[in-house]
């Protein structure tokens, strides 16, 4: 996506169903007269000279953008590139400059103390960087916290923590004391403690930033599994451009306090939106990014069960290899025939191509990372076959495939 789809994407913007979360032409700049300064021709100036000639620091310049319900939206960059500024902007932690934030066709920026709060409360809830757990709750009561505040009783707010605990996985856990815990198990108390209060917007800031690598990406991992049981919309700052591949349905990437790219992450790593981006990508391989539904093809034969071993022999005989792929009338993968096993077949007179196939077959899905398919590549003679979660065979791979891939897309982005 360039920056001219950016540009589309906000005109369709006007559009918008009351069910999304839309961020309208959103300032935010600190400092005295800020207001006024907006008014000036120095809106247009670069942040440095802003600071400079003024001693405001710009945040964010002019972010618009739409999150539909159910999205993992996640906002990438730098340090200082603005993005926890705009989710506190998003929450009215911080107050905005100038712009609107609508959240079910209202615009937030015009509520009250009351509705804000109420807002804080049942619609959005936010986990940090570093937890914000209470050192003298233990695990049940931190999470129960969020509908403590709300008022509801013991009984109820224990059933639901108890509920969201579960789903991040410490059950069992529920009168450790914070402080006794891994920072990973005090990042599932803070994730269940957002869960616990059910609710739509799920705003995380940086919340895997302070683990280790290996239990960062377990977190990761989790965290889709999670987002697929509860479909909540979520929105997911990150520093860490694999972090945002991995995870993020959209990608909207930030610097000086401006959104300069916003695409899915397929979209991010084949169209860089400037050197900044690509820079970014560039230090992401091809393996990390690039899928099996993106690189496989179609066999050049493929054979159906019903066909016998003359008929699947001679299409074999035809083709450029000594086997094919056979599915049936649904198109579900059987397995491979080959020249060899259909002449057997012919010999014995028999009139079934299923008698005789491979059927020991790796297989990955469409979504299948490259990285992941280099392990099963190896383990079968011929293509790898993509199929979906019904079984349907989609596609194949060959093991040169994998390599050109990683290869040829790192050229592309040097090159481009
Ligand atoms: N309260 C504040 N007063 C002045 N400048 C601030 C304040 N908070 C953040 N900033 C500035 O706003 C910019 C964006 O900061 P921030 O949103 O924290 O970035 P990020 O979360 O991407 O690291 C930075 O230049 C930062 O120094
Ligand atoms: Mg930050």
């Amino acid at each position: 996506m360039n920056m001219g789809k950016i540009l589309n994407t906000q005109k369709e913007q006007t559009l918008s169903g009351p069910e999304c979360l839309e961020v309208k032409n959103l300032w935010k700049i600190f400092g005295p007269k800020a207001k006024n300064l907006l008014k000036s021709d120095l809106r247009n100036v670069p942040k440095e000279e802003i600071l400079e000639k003024t001693g405001c620091v710009l945040a964010l310049r002019d972010i618009s953008f739409r999150i539909e319900p159910g999205e993992f939206f996640v906002i990438m960059g730098l340090s200082g590139s603005g993005k926890s500024t705009l989710i506190r902007c998003i929450l009215r932690l911080i107050e905005p400059t100038a712009g609107s934030i609508i959240i079910h066709g209202d615009d937030i920026c015009k509520y009250d103390k009351e509705k804000l709060t109420h807002m804080r409360r049942y619609t959005t809830s936010m986990v940090f960087q570093h937890f914000g757990l209470l050192p003298h709750y233990n695990v049940l009561d931190n999470a129960a916290y969020g509908l403590k505040v709300r008022g509801m009783s013991k009984e109820e707010r224990y059933a639901k923590a108890e509920q969201a605990l579960e789903t991040v996985g410490l059950k069992g856990w529920e009168s450790y004391y914070p402080g006794s815990l891994s920072g990973g198990m005090q990042q599932r108390v803070g994730l269940a403690r957002s869960l616990a209060t059910d609710p739509e917007i799920l705003i995380m800031d940086e919340p895997f930033s302070g683990l280790d690598p290996l239990i960062r990406r377990q977190m990761q991992d989790e965290l889709v599994e999670i987002q697929e049981k509860v479909k909540k919309t979520i929105i997911f700052v990150t520093h860490d451009l694999y972090e945002a591949l991995k995870l993020g349905s959209h990608i909207a990437i930030m610097r000086n306090g401006e959104v300069i790219q916003i695409g899915t992450p397929e979209e991010v790593f084949t169209e860089p939106a400037d050197d900044y981006v690509r820079d970014f990508v560039q230090e992401a391989s091809p393996a990390k990014v690039l899928t099996a539904g993106k690189i496989m093809k179609e066999p050049g034969v493929l054979l159906y069960e019903w066909q016998g071993p003359k008929a699947a022999r001679h299409m074999i005989n035809v083709s450029e290899h000594d086997y094919a792929f056979v599915v049936t009338k649904h198109h579900e993968l059987l397995g491979i025939a080959t020249f060899d096993g259909m002449n057997a077949l012919i010999r014995k007179g028999s009139g079934s191509i299923r008698e005789a196939l491979v059927t020991d077959l790796p297989t990955c899905g469409p979504n299948t990372l490259l990285e992941d398919l280099f392990p099963l590549a190896p383990l079968s003679p011929y293509p790898l076959a993509v199929t979906d979660e019904k079984g349907k065979f989609l596609g194949q791979i060959r093991n040169r495939t994998i390599i050109e891939s990683m290869i040829r897309d790192r050229e592309e982005v040097v090159n481009d």
